[in-house]
């Protein structure tokens, strides 16, 4: 720029840079780090406002733009990189997974949250339109999740793809194979490409979070991050125990499949096999639109998924190219967004809970407020590391608001409201409940309460152990476990086993009549009948839910020889990570947990497992090995062929690591098999696999 005429107005140049990084920085939390810190209002706000500057200075985008221009380094690169934030997607390809470029550049959606600007959108709509033709809309659910890219040939599904810019997204194939509800095979041999939100129910979302905060590990702020955060991250047994599950709503070039409304399209894929966002009703005016979205509005609360909004489309595929499209979105559609409830309250004291495993939470105490229907007094602070970045005090006004309509959160502090007498949090430095000595663990950023004898840790420990996937006994309520842990009589869960000694003064308990008490000690001896996956997932070990329980019980079929393993074999499991390796065998070499499961092992409690399945499969070469199936195959179809390993006791895996056996290569078998020789797996073909496994 020469300087010689003056192109912006005092500041305005700064102005615009200020905003557009403070909208990069957002970008980028929500899209790659799956950790946004501001609602999705605030962030549409703040692009307005860059519109608006924009829109009243055109030469500011134009300048920051050739700015900005960077010659390519021949990778792949995307052409969004150097375009302003109201024109583009946020997202950037992480190099973690391999970067593909969509053939049909995935755009976003206009949104807004006022119902006066969708009356604005049919208005447009049936300016551009002949107003002899037919127009329908469609309303959908908005579904918050992760939107996904999924291509099939011939009905086999090939890639998942992520949206990453619009243009580049990753390779997230590996991951999402492992989502039930996307099917492997569609009922027809079609090639297409079908594109959906992931999404992480709200109740699988609740677990997740309760189970990461009694580890110490930051908890998601929503389900979508969850979902988002499960879906790129590489250990793909994460995905397979966290209940993803995937709705979908567009078909890539529906017309090609002789599709002339988008209603048709989401009937044909439904019947393809997919999970759809379901279309309610057609609508050919405003004004039922209207009532339609507002009866929505309280209705979506009902469904055990997150939903953001709702989405008009107009119906009809041929009137799609004379409506057209801006860079970032079609302009036959709009998401109409719920405005987020919050509401503005006092924080009047922080309080510190203790969890299962001994992990101390700040929660903050409010003056009662309503919220969404509820009255809200407490909300979840997390960790200090969330105090310290929110920079929350004592008696400042915070604004709350109920994600995913589960957990209030603090989602700021007003500052303006600020008197200057507000105090700082004190990190505590002992257990709030025991007094003994807080600790920080290497490299995290929880206190931790150590006592194993701390009555909260005991009580949340027990109420886990007794829970219906873990021992399954009923009838155990807090206020009793409270009372004996006052008594004296329940230290470890071990002394569960010993209550019906106590009958007598069980039934004098508060509401426990002679049947309920009988009920539950017949519960209690019933219980040692769980086999000894279920009781390892009792035992409550870091990270060792469900799936990773049934994981190592299925590969080693007692305690001991679990306890006998070193890390290195552990790993040797597939689908078991560092961090379950690290905590399963640091859990049971240390003396204290032993000895709860010796305890417990004469009680009676199940730690060998029964014969599994597999153990019953015959000794073949199969048995106890991995393969991969890739390419064209002459004689089986690839499921077929799965079929018959995991029938042999075989593990059939997804992609090309140092744990894959073998590769079945067919014809044109690409990367998977240059993977393959890089990293030395053996590669057979169709005839050296039946002569070495099936013939022998
Ligand atoms: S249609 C070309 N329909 O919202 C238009 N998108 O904010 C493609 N989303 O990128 C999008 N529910 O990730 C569409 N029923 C729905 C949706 C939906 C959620 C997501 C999608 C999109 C984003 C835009």
């Amino acid at each position: 720029m020469s300087g010689d005429i003056k192109l912006f107005e005092d500041g305005m140049k700064e102005k615009y840079e200020k905003l557009r990084k403070e909208i990069e920085k957002h970008n980028n939390l929500y899209y790659n780090e799956d950790n946004p810190i501001i609602s999705d209002m605030e962030y549409d706000k703040l692009i307005r406002e860059l519109r608006d500057l924009e829109e009243s200075n055109p030469d500011l985008k134009v300048e920051y733009e050739i700015k900005n221009s960077k010659v390519g380094s021949g990778s792949e690169k995307s052409e969004n990189e150097n375009v302003s934030p109201t024109e583009k997607i946020g997202g950037i390809a992480s190099e973690k997974f391999s970067k593909v470029r969509h053939r049909v550049p995935m755009l976003s959606l206009s949104n807004t949250y006022n119902i006066s600007e969708i009356e604005d959108f049919d208005k447009r709509v049936k300016k551009i339109i002949d107003v002899k033709k037919k127009i329908d809309y469609v309303l959908e659910l908005k579904l918050d999740g992760l939107s996904i890219s999924l291509i099939y040939e011939n009905g086999v599904l090939k890639q998942g793809i992520t949206r990453g810019d619009g243009q580049i997204g990753e390779d997230v194939t590996e991951n999402i194979m492992e989502i039930e509800s996307i099917p492997k095979k569609l009922k027809e041999p079609i090639s297409l490409e079908v594109r959906g939100e992931v999404i992480l129910p709200i109740s699988e979302f609740g677990r997740i979070n309760q189970e990461r905060e009694d580890e110490g590990e930051d908890v998601f702020a929503n389900p979508r991050n969850a979902a988002a955060g499960t879906i790129r991250q590489l250990d793909k047994s994460i995905v397979k125990e966290r209940k993803l599950d995937c709705y979908l709503y567009y078909l890539v070039n529906a017309e090609e499949y002789g599709m002339k409304t988008h209603k048709e399209s989401i009937e044909y894929i439904e019947k393809l096999g997919f999970k759809t966002t379901k279309i309610f009703e057609l609508y050919n005016d405003f004004g039922k639109l209207e009532k339609a979205i507002d009866v929505w509005k309280t209705k979506r609360e009902k469904l055990d998924y997150e939903t953001d909004g709702l989405v008009i489309k107009v119906n009809e595929f041929e009137h799609y190219d004379e409506l057209g499209y801006t860079t970032k979105s079609p302009r036959w559609a709009i998401a109409y967004k719920f405005p987020a409830e919050q509401v503005k309250t006092k924080l009047y004291d922080v309080t510190f809970q203790v969890g299962r495993t001994g992990v101390v939470t700040p929660v903050a105490e409010l003056e009662a407020v309503n919220l969404s229907g509820s009255v809200v007094k407490r909300a979840s602070l997390h960790n200090f590391d969330e105090i310290r970045r929110k920079e929350i005090k004592i008696g400042d006004n915070v604004i709350i608001e109920k994600a995913a309509e589960i957990i209030p959160q603090v989602v700021n502090v007003v500052f303006e409201d600020r008197k200057g007498d507000e105090k700082d949090i004190e990190v505590p430095t002992n257990c709030p409940i025991c007094d003994s000595e807080l600790v920080k663990e290497e490299g995290q950023v929880a206190l931790k309460c150590l006592n194993p004898q701390c009555p909260e840790k005991v009580k949340r420990e027990i109420a886990y152990f007794v829970s219906r996937d873990a021992m399954n006994i009923t009838g155990l309520g807090e206020k009793i476990v409270e009372k004996f842990i006052e008594l004296g009589k329940i230290k470890t869960v071990v002394d569960i086993y010993s209550l019906k000694n106590y009958a007598e003064e069980l039934e004098n308990l508060e509401k426990m009549g002679k049947k309920s008490v009988e009920n539950l000690i017949n519960s209690i001896e019933e219980s040692k009948k769980q086999g000894f996956s279920k009781v390892l997932y009792a035992l409550g070990i870091p990270f060792v839910g469900k799936f990773n329980a049934n994981l190592l019980t299925k590969n080693y079929n007692s305690i001991e020889l679990l306890k006998e393993k070193s890390i290195e074999d552990l790993l040797e499991i597939k689908g078991i990570g560092d961090k379950v390796a690290v905590a399963i065998h640091t859990y049971l070499n240390d003396e204290n947990n032993w000895a709860k499961i010796v305890a417990l092992k004469e009680i009676g409690l199940q730690f060998e497992a029964e014969k599994a399945e597999e153990e019953k499969i015959e000794d073949n070469p199969i048995k106890g090995k991995s393969f991969l199936a890739t390419g064209k195959l002459e004689k089986y179809k690839r499921n077929d062929i799965k079929d018959i390993i995991l029938a042999k006791g075989g593990n059939y895996l997804s992609g090309v690591t140092k744990k894959l056996d073998y590769l079945i290569a067919g014809e044109k078998a690409g990367s998977k098999l240059s993977k393959a020789e890089e990293l030395g797996v053996r590669v057979l073909t169709e005839e050296e696999f039946e002569k070495e496994f099936l013939e022998k």
